[in-house]
Parts: structure tokens; C-alpha cells; sequence
């Protein structure tokens, strides 16, 4: 906060009348790309994020500048022509927040200097697009006293990187980043929004992110090729049931009604999308029942069928998940969209150290690849500093 403070003084001339915000990056326990088809996801918010110092001006300039990215200088654009701009490239996601506040009525009618920094690891999966839209998001909540609450703002974020950035995402990152809760994970029902927080209280285990530090090349284009397959899976399916979603489906049903999908990789994305959505809901019954084992088994049981059936692993996210189960970890997957970044364990406390050791040693053999460890911080959702 204090170099960001500098760096606002630097660009923006003083911190008079300015606000301090923060939104956090967050890392799904259980139910992957399951969000967009209408099931459940168990994510939490971590204690890493985006901060931004944000003060409203008397004319109608927007001036954004992140830490981040100083080679690009301020990003300067006016409150009412906010428009997409390639070359604008990390600024389109506050720009498009701003849009999104704008077109459903909120108004913004001054200009703003924003500056920002983030402190996630750089294309890690653990959602700092997010992060950097709900801190906009929370930003011009305050500056401009709207009257707008937190689920509000989720949606609009998610909006605006549906039809502003153009990325096809679901709604669990801005929701986690939006409404996480110290020490909590939330089960988010991404069909009707309703949630439920649960404590995570590990007495005797550790939780730890293990980046891949792989590149994640065609991520974007993989992700929307397997959501039209799931929606290609629901038309068919549709044929016979009266469903809105594939999250609507029990296995026992899935498998009664399989037949309809008519292309036997579709079906086998479908039968991921159900499948992890009910392991999502028995996994959180197992945790909430002190059941940590269990979950930890859901949580391989997740990363094969994410291997297998959706096959969006690759050898550098099986090779890590591989190395966790041989190295003692109670439950290891990947998390995210997959395709590199990172994977999720729970490993149990006094073997930590030989966890990290040995993982990103076999981790290493495997891949040529060094991989990086963050032990889990569980933190609060977007708020004023
Ligand atoms: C990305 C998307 C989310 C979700 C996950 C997969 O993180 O942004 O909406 O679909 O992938 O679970």
C-alpha cells in the first residue's frame, strides 16, 4: 500500500480526498466448470489480490495506471466514451466494469484516477482479472455512492468479461472475489446464486496452491470449445428431459438418458459437468461432517474425471497431482480452467516441508519445470480499505 501510495502521488499529484480498496484472487476446493452449467462450486477468496487507490476528478477524464504493467504508462480515456481498445490490454477490465455500471443505470458521470497493484502470481488461474474488476467494481461503488450490492456488482463484473473482454467465463471468480469471507469457502449455487458459507477449519492440515508456472497458450479458446459442448450435450438431452441446466441432473439420470447425447466425446463432457456437480454437494456434506478424508478423495475423484472426461489436465497439471498423491497429500486436483496453472491440496500439516520438497522434485523430473508454493491464507471478499 505504501509504494502504491507513492506511485498515485507520482502519477496523480497527491492523495487528497482519494479511497483505498482491495479485492482478493481466489482458488476452487471442488466443482470445476461446473459454474456455467448451472451446478455447484465450492471456491474461497485468498489473502492475495488487487489494490487500487481511487480518487472521482471535476472533469471527465479517466486516468487508470497499474504497477503491474508501468511500461504502459496511464491509460487515459474520457467517463462518456468508454469504448473496448486492444491496445488499452489490461485497462479494458475496469473500463469494461465502468461500462457494464453505466448501461445498467448506475451513474457515473465524473472522471476518476485510479491506480492499481496486484500481488497474484501472473497467469497462475487464480482469477486476477477478477480481483482487478471486483476492485473497480467496489471503487466506483463508493465514489459514487451507488446503490448497488455485492451480487449486483458480481454479475456486472461477469458481464463485462463476457461482452466487454469477449472471455466466455462463469460467475464463480467474480462471486468469490466479490463475497468471500475470512477462513470461509463458499457453496455457491451458480443456477439460482444462493450460497452458504463454511468454515474451513483445518486442525491438523495445511492447504496449498502449487503453481505450474506453464503458460497457459490456447486456454481461452479450449474453455469455449468444451462450454459449447456442454451446450451442444444440454440441447440434446432437452430432447426428452425437462431440464434448464446439466446441473439439474442426478447421475442415475444422466446415465438413463446418455444415449441422447449423440457424440461420444460431448457425452463424455456432460457426464463430467453432472458428475462434479454432485460430487461438489457430497463433498462440502463430507467436510461439514469433519469427513476430511472424504473430501480429500472427491477431490482426486474430481481431477481424474477433469483428466479423463473433460481433459482439460495436460501433463504438467498430472504430473503435479500425481506427484501430491504419492507424496501423502489427502486430497490434490487441479483448480481453475485447467490447461496449466495451478492445483489445490490438502496436505496434512507435519508434512508439509517434505511435501514441497519432494513434489517439486519429482515435479521437476517429469516436466523440466520448477514449480512454485503458496500455502493457503483464506481472506475477505472486495472491501474498502
Ligand atoms: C475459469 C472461469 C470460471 C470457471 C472455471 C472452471 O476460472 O473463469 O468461471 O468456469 O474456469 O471451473
Amino acid at each position: 500500500m505504501k509504494q502504491l501510495r507513492n506511485t498515485f502521488t507520482e502519477r496523480f499529484g497527491d492523495l487528497e480526498n482519494t479511497l483505498s480498496f482491495f479485492a482478493p484472487g481466489r482458488v476452487n476446493l471442488i466443482g470445476e466448470h461446473t459454474d456455467y452449467n448451472g451446478g455447484h462450486v465450492f471456491p474461497c477468496a485468498l489473502s492475495v489480490g488487487t489494490y487500487a487507490i481511487a480518487r472521482k476528478r471535476d472533469d471527465k477524464k479517466v486516468h487508470l495506471y497499474s504497477m503491474n504493467f508501468e511500461e504502459m504508462g496511464v491509460i487515459e480515456t474520457k467517463i462518456d466514451n468508454l469504448e473496448y481498445d486492444k491496445t488499452r490490454d489490461w485497462a479494458n477490465y475496469p473500463i469494461g466494469v465502468a461500462v457494464m455500471l453505466k448501461e445498467a443505470g448506475y451513474e457515473i458521470n465524473q472522471g476518476v484516477d485510479i491506480a492499481f497493484y496486484g500481488n497474484i502470481p501472473n497467469g497462475a488461474g487464480l482469477s486476477s482479472s477478477a480481483s482487478l474488476e471486483l476492485v473497480t467494481a467496489i471503487a466506483l461503488k463508493e465514489l459514487f455512492h451507488l446503490d448497488i450490492d455485492k451480487v449486483e456488482m458480481v454479475r456486472l463484473a461477469q458481464k463485462a468479461e463476457n461482452e466487454f473482454v469477449g472471455v466466455n467465463c462463469g460467475i464463480m471468480d467474480q462471486f468469490a472475489s466479490g463475497l468471500g469471507k475470512k477462513d470461509h469457502a463458499i457453496l455457491l449455487d451458480c443456477d439460482t446464486l444462493d450460497y452458504q458459507y463454511t468454515p474451513i477449519v483445518l486442525k491438523n492440515e495445511k492447504l496449498i496452491i502449487t503453481n505450474t508456472n506453464k503458460r497457459r497458450g490456447l486456454a481461452d479458446s479450449k474453455y469455449n470449445e468444451r462450454r459449447s459442448q456442454c451446450e451442444t450435450a444440454l440441447k440434446e438431452l432437452q430432447a426428452e428431459l425437462a431440464i434448464d441446466s446439466l446441473g439439474d441432473l442426478t447421475r442415475e439420470e444422466f446415465e438413463q438418458h446418455k444415449h441422447l447425447i449423440s457424440d461420444k466425446v460431448v457425452q463424455k463432457r456432460a457426464k463430467h459437468a453432472v458428475y462434479e456437480n454432485v460430487r461438489t454437494v457430497e463433498a462440502v456434506q463430507k467436510l461439514n461432517s469433519g469427513d476430511i478424508e472424504g473430501f480429500g478423495r472427491l477431490m482426486n475423484e474430481s481431477h481424474e474425471s477433469l483428466r479423463d472426461d473433460y481433459e482439460v489436465t495436460g501433463k504438467e497439471l498430472d504430473a503435479l497431482a500425481e506427484a501430491a498423491w504419492q507424496e501423502g497429500a489427502i486430497g490434490s486436483r487441479m483448480t481453475g480452467a485447467g490447461f496449466g496453472g495451478c492445483t489445490i491440496s490438502i496436505v496434512p500439516e507435519e508434512a508439509t516441508d517434505r511435501f514441497i520438497e519432494n513434489v517439486g522434485r519429482r515435479y521437476y523430473e517429469s516436466t523440466g519445470l520448477e514449480a512454485d508454493f503458496y500455502v493457503v491464507d483464506i481472506g475477505d471478499g472486495a472491501k474498502t480499505l
